[in-house]
């Protein structure tokens, strides 16, 4: 195979995951209301295997659906590692319910057309119909995240969809997260079914007779509204200066546990991303996300360039404190024992070591005690 084609393959192999009904199910539950009288469409989904066309199918009519469409790709690299029989070409279902009431979805009742291209959910014929849908519900290939939520946000639809959370922090994704226009669902998904060609880092299941492969770190995207972003974080901690260090170059506190933002104070707070689990808008203003590539939303007030990195015992890195400049930074006597990693120190000058941490968020609580 060619390097090219090759390249292609290892990508699509890296996109075969499938969602599995329980978590479906766990998830939509949720939502239920959102549905009525609405065309759904699923983007990435092979009607043989996917667990959403599965599920959407089969409650119809309890979710008061109008239409559910579901295309299915066609990757001719695909089908060099599926364990299922190809469709010769890329095809599309629509389905509008059950019509001799034994409420399933029957084969005669299912509409199955073709379509010319190979079903790539960008293509201008699954546009067409991204366009006539009102819920768009999947797990898109994580290699294409991105490109996926852009195209949902740029043709104004509903959606929840499955995807990484390290997505949260890209240039592409926080600055909807930050708008509101997109946020995190209700739970997590943390085991995906693969096929039987790509079990390098799955395990089998004798019972179920499959393979699946485990996330740490995967969950639904969102913007449909469900019943936590309307929950108020109950917040017990008061602010105290040696409990919430002060960063040495953003005018904001470390707030390192998302259960440990202080009830009282107006100021800026970086916090863990994890804190997007939990995020109401009613209750706290996201301004921006503190690290080297990110708008902060506050002024940095304080550069590395002087600086170089030691690793904890001591020896240089080799790099420069270049590297750090804009990431949320404490110095030595504000960090915890146990959270020290990488040390910057100046040179020469003085003995006075900073920690740079992960990416927090810059937050402020909007109803504050004083
Ligand atoms: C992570 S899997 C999820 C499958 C299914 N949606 C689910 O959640 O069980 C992503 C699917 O998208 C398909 N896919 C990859 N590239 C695609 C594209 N450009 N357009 C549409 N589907 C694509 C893959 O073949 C794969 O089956």
């Amino acid at each position: 195979m060619r390097n090219k084609n090759l390249k292609s393959a290892k990508r699509a192999k890296r996109d075969e995951f499938y969602t599995q009904l329980r978590d479906i199910e766990n998830e939509l539950k949720h939502y239920k209301s959102h549905f009525r009288n609405k065309v759904v469409y699923c983007n990435c989904d092979d009607p043989k295997v996917s667990n959403f066309f599965h599920y959407f199918s089969y409650n119809f009519e309890e979710l008061g659906l109008k239409k559910l469409i579901t295309t299915c790709y066609k990757n001719r690299n695909v089908g060099i590692f599926r364990q299922h029989k190809e469709l010769e070409r890329a095809a599309y279902i629509e389905y509008t319910g059950d019509k001799n009431d034994n409420l399933r979805p029957d084969p005669e009742e299912i509409e199955v057309k073709y379509l010319e291209g190979d079903g790539d959910f960008r293509s201008r014929e699954c546009v067409e119909l991204l366009k006539t849908a009102n819920i768009i519900v999947t797990g898109p290939p994580f290699s294409l995240f991105r490109e996926y939520l852009a195209q949902l946000v740029q043709y104004n639809k509903k959606f929840l969809i499955v995807g990484n959370k390290n997505a949260l922090t890209y240039k592409e994704v926080f600055p909807l997260i930050k708008e509101n226009k997109v946020w995190l669902g209700m739970g997590s998904v943390r085991e995906f079914e693969v096929p039987n060609g790509n079990r390098a880092k799955a395990t089998f299941c004798s019972q179920r007779n499959k393979w699946f492969q485990k996330f740490g770190n995967v969950g639904w995207f969102t913007n449909l509204s469900h019943s936590r972003r309307n929950e108020e974080l109950i917040l017990t901690k008061k602010y105290t200066s040696d409990e919430f260090p002060h960063y040495d170059n953003y005018d904001a506190i470390e707030v390192s546990k998302v259960k440990d933002i202080p009830k009282n104070g107006g100021g800026y707070m970086g916090v863990p991303i994890t804190f997007l689990d939990k995020y109401n808008p009613e209750q706290f203003e996201i301004i921006g996300l503190i690290n080297s590539n990110s708008d902060s939303g506050i002024k940095e007030l304080k550069k590395y360039d002087e600086y170089i990195e030691m690793r904890i015992n001591g020896s240089p890195t080799g790099s420069s404190g270049k590297k750090t400049n804009g990431n949320p930074i404490l110095k030595e006597s504000d960090m915890l024992e146990n959270k020290k990693k990488e040390i910057i120190i100046i040179p020469k000058i003085k003995n006075e070591k900073v920690y740079s941490l992960y990416s927090r968020i810059t937050n402020k609580n909007k109803n504050h005690e004083n």
